[in-house]
Order: C-alpha cells, then sequence, then structure tokens
C-alpha cells in the first residue's frame, strides 16, 4: 500500500496508536479477481472468514458473490448477522472444525449448517444430536503444509481431518448414520515455495477424482485455501491464472469420474484480505543494548503496537513489511530491532521462526513516528488478544477517501464484561 495516500497522522490523532486500517478498494479489488477465479457453475470460493472477520468485510464478501467457510459457532452466527443464507440448499456457509465445542453443534442444528468434520466421534456426536443431513468430511491427504513450519496443515503430523487410508471406515460410519457425505474437504495450505500450491492443488484434484466414485451422494470438493500472498517486498506474486486451470479442469475431470456435475470449492482466507491491512503504530522510544561474551548489541525501536495486536511474527516468526512515517522516512537505512510494549521478550516484530532477533534495514525515526506494519489485513485483528489487559485497537475502513471507524478500541468495560461472581 502507497502510505502516501492515506492521513495516517490526522487518523492517529484521532483515534489513537495502535490501530488498523483497512483500504475497501484494495478488498474489493482482491475479491472480484477471486470472483472471476471461480466464475462459472461448476466452480465457488468460500471466504475463509477466519483470516479477518469484520462485518465491514464480511459485507464486501457478500457483495462479491463468495460463500463462506466458519470454523466456529460464532463465526456461522456472525455470517448470518452480515446477510449470508444460512441452511444447506445451498450451503452458503459451511462449518470446518476439528472438535465441535461450545455452539458449534447447536447452530449446524439450527440453522441446518453444512458441517464439515474431520473424525469418526464427531460423525457420532452429530448423529446423537439428532441432526439429519448431509456432511462434509475433511481428509489428510499426507502431503502439503502450511507457508511456516509451525502450520502443518497435511501429513503424518497434522492433526487437520482423517488419514487417507481410514476414509473407508468413515464411508461406513456415515453410511450407518445415514448421513451422507455429500462434500470432501481438504486444506493443505501454501508451502514455502509459491508455485508448490498449484502442485499440491493438481495432486489433490487427482486424489479426489479417485475417490469420487467412491462417494455416491458427493456434491462438491473443496481443496481449501491458501493461495500465497507475498509479504515480502519484491516477492512474486502469485498469478491466479496459473490457477484457473486447474480448477476448471478439475471440475472436468471429477464430473467424468462421478457422471454428474461436481462443485469445486476453493476457501481463501489470506489472499483477499492480506493486502488491504496496515497496523499503525508509533515510536515511543529507542535504545540500545551493548555486545558482550551472549552476543552482540541491538539498536531496539519500541513501538507501542506488541504481539497482542499482530501475533503472526511472535507466533510463526512470520515477515511484515515496515515503513517509517515521519522523520526517520528520509534517513539511510540502519539494522534495528522493533519490539513492542508487552514484558515478554518475544514481543518482537523483527524475527523469523528460528531468530529472535532478526535486525530489518530501516531508517532511524524519531520518537514519535509513525511505523506501519503491511499486510496486515489477514490474521491481524482477527488473532489479537486483550491479553495484560491491553485492549483490542480500533479498526479503520478507508473507503474512496473516507475514513469511518469500524470498530473501536476496547475498554477496560469491555474486559471486564464477563467477570461475574455466580454460585454454581
Ligand atoms: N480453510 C481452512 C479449513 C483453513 O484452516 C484455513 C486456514 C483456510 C481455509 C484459509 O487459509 P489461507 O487462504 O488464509 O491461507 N493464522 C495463520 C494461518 C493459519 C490458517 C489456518 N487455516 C497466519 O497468520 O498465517
Amino acid at each position: 500500500m502507497n502510505l502516501a495516500g492515506y492521513p495516517l497522522a490526522a487518523l492517529a490523532d484521532k483515534v489513537g496508536t495502535p490501530f488498523y486500517l483497512y483500504d475497501a478498494q484494495i478488498l474489493r479489488e482482491r475479491l472480484s479477481k477471486v470472483a472471476a477465479l471461480t466464475e462459472g457453475p461448476a466452480l465457488k470460493a468460500r471466504y475463509a472468514m477466519k483470516a479477518n472477520s469484520s462485518w465491514r468485510v464480511l459485507d464486501a464478501v457478500r457483495g462479491a458473490g463468495l460463500w463462506i467457510d466458519a470454523v466456529s459457532g460464532n463465526e456461522v452466527l456472525r455470517a448470518r448477522r452480515a446477510g449470508f443464507a444460512m441452511g444447506s440448499d445451498p450451503p452458503v456457509v459451511m462449518l470446518t472444525v476439528d472438535v465441535f465445542r461450545d455452539n458449534a453443534l447447536t447452530t449446524v442444528l439450527e440453522h441446518s449448517i453444512l458441517a464439515n468434520v474431520g473424525s469418526p466421534g464427531m460423525i457420532d456426536e452429530l448423529r446423537g444430536s439428532g441432526y439429519r443431513g448431509g456432511i462434509a468430511f475433511r481428509v489428510n491427504p499426507g502431503f502439503g503444509h502450511g507457508h511456516v513450519q509451525s502450520c502443518d496443515t497435511g501429513g503424518p503430523s497434522s492433526k487437520h481431518g482423517l488419514w487417507l487410508d481410514d476414509l473407508a471406515r468413515i464411508r461406513a460410519v456415515a453410511s450407518d448414520a445415514k448421513l451422507p457425505i455429500v462434500a470432501l474437504h481438504a486444506h493443505i495450505g501454501t508451502g514455502p515455495q509459491i508455485r508448490e500450491f498449484d502442485e499440491n492443488m493438481r495432486k489433490l484434484v487427482s486424489l479426489f477424482v479417485e475417490l469420487v466414485p467412491s462417494f455416491p451422494d458427493l456434491q462438491a470438493v473443496n481443496l481449501g485455501g491458501g493461495i500465497p500472498h507475498p509479504y515480502r517486498p519484491g516477492a512474486p506474486e502469485y498469478d491466479l491464472s496459473w490457477y484457473r486451470p486447474i480448477l476448471v479442469e478439475a471440475a472436468e475431470r471429477l464430473a467424468k469420474a462421478a457422471r454428474r456435475p461436481i462443485r469445486v470449492e476453493i476457501e481463501p482466507g489470506r489472499y483477499p484480505v492480506a493486502a488491504m491491512g496496515l497496523l499503525v503504530a508509533r515510536v515511543k522510544d529507542i535504545k540500545e543494548t551493548a555486545a558482550n561474551a551472549k552476543g552482540p548489541g541491538h539498536r531496539f525501536v519500541m513501538v507501542d503496537a506488541g504481539f497482542v495486536d499482530l501475533i503472526r511474527p511472535a507466533m510463526y516468526g512470520a515477515y511484515h513489511q515496515i515503513s517509517i512515517v515521519g522523520a526517520g522516512a528520509n534517513r539511510p537505512p540502519e539494522p534495528l530491532v522493533v519490539a513492542g510494549p508487552l514484558c515478554e521478550s518475544g514481543d518482537v516484530f523483527t524475527r523469523d521462526d528460528h531468530e529472535l532477533l532478526v535486525p530489518r534495514q530501516l531508517g532511524r525515526p524519531d520518537v514519535g513516528d509513525l511505523l506501519v506494519l503491511h499486510d496486515a489485513g489477514a490474521y491481524g485483528a482477527a488473532m489479537s488478544s486483550n491479553y495484560v489487559s491491553i485492549g483490542r485497537v480500533p479498526q479503520i475502513w478507508w473507503d474512496d477517501g473516507r475514513a469511518s471507524l469500524i470498530a473501536r478500541r476496547e475498554t477496560l468495560e469491555d474486559i471486564q464484561r464477563t467477570d461475574c461472581d455466580e454460585p454454581l
């Protein structure tokens, strides 16, 4: 995002820092690319709303004609509030879960939501709850992985779905329970290399083509999300025109194997929303450590955002491009560590999945400058927490030159709203 296009300093004065800013235009562009990618009666995109479940984002997603992949009962209900149709004909909202908790199962029952389950016990639970209808089943195909080591979405160490060799047993359990399997699903993620995604998707399609004849009730297969996003400056952008032929061919091969049309679904989360979001923080201080026997010294830029606001660097060693807005923007780059306010040594934005500190080449800011973390629209606010009672930050919607507040800063009252003292 070109920062010159946004009045960041004025917005910071209005709502305080840190805050998220989402550019609606970028979101709409990305959504229309996904809609074009899945154009045609045999293809459908679901937005994996876990990436960003802001009501404005959901509104735009609905406007673009995408369906929803939800992963909790409350996500289903948020989609409902955003105007997405409930029910399973068609299954506009699908609920993908590894375990039913809280209101997940009751939401399935009350709103006839297609549940995408991944273990025999979950089928038993559905049966026991009185659910009658089709189910989706998540497969662990034994290959694929996320963008980093800690996101393992397919293979022996992934907890998701059911190991492929156990599928025959699942067919029996589901048919016993009179719950027809109407969709097969796998989400195997991005992979560290950009074209690895295509290879994995092709492999997955071939797998589903093999499986389809044994699932007589099947109406859809879902290839999951994972369209890569280029977080690093200069990183190659994934070209959706590489993906479209894979999807079109998948629909043809599946229809041939099944001898009826099979809908091919995808469920990107990151791709539609990553690029539209900035996390804007303020530089509060600059301090240095000196080299000693333990290691080299560092210059720390202390900012008011931390991993409570954007956890991806701390959790996965994920890279987010950083810009300075203010005096530091024009200074020659030097190695700086950007760290946050939390009483945790891991509260550092410049790191990777091996090293706690990976200094970044940045112009040294002045205290009071703004520091911006780019590509924070996906899994940013959505994964934020109120750890240390700090409160979640506001979210600003920027559309056609106008800003509006779409989530205000969380207050102490918000945080304490669930405190109670009730005898049990
Ligand atoms: N479908 C399912 C079943 C998923 O579990 C996920 C992501 C997606 C779709 C969307 O994947 P995407 O297109 O966003 O890559 N929080 C992490 C990523 C973990 C996502 C897990 N599942 C991050 O910040 O990168």
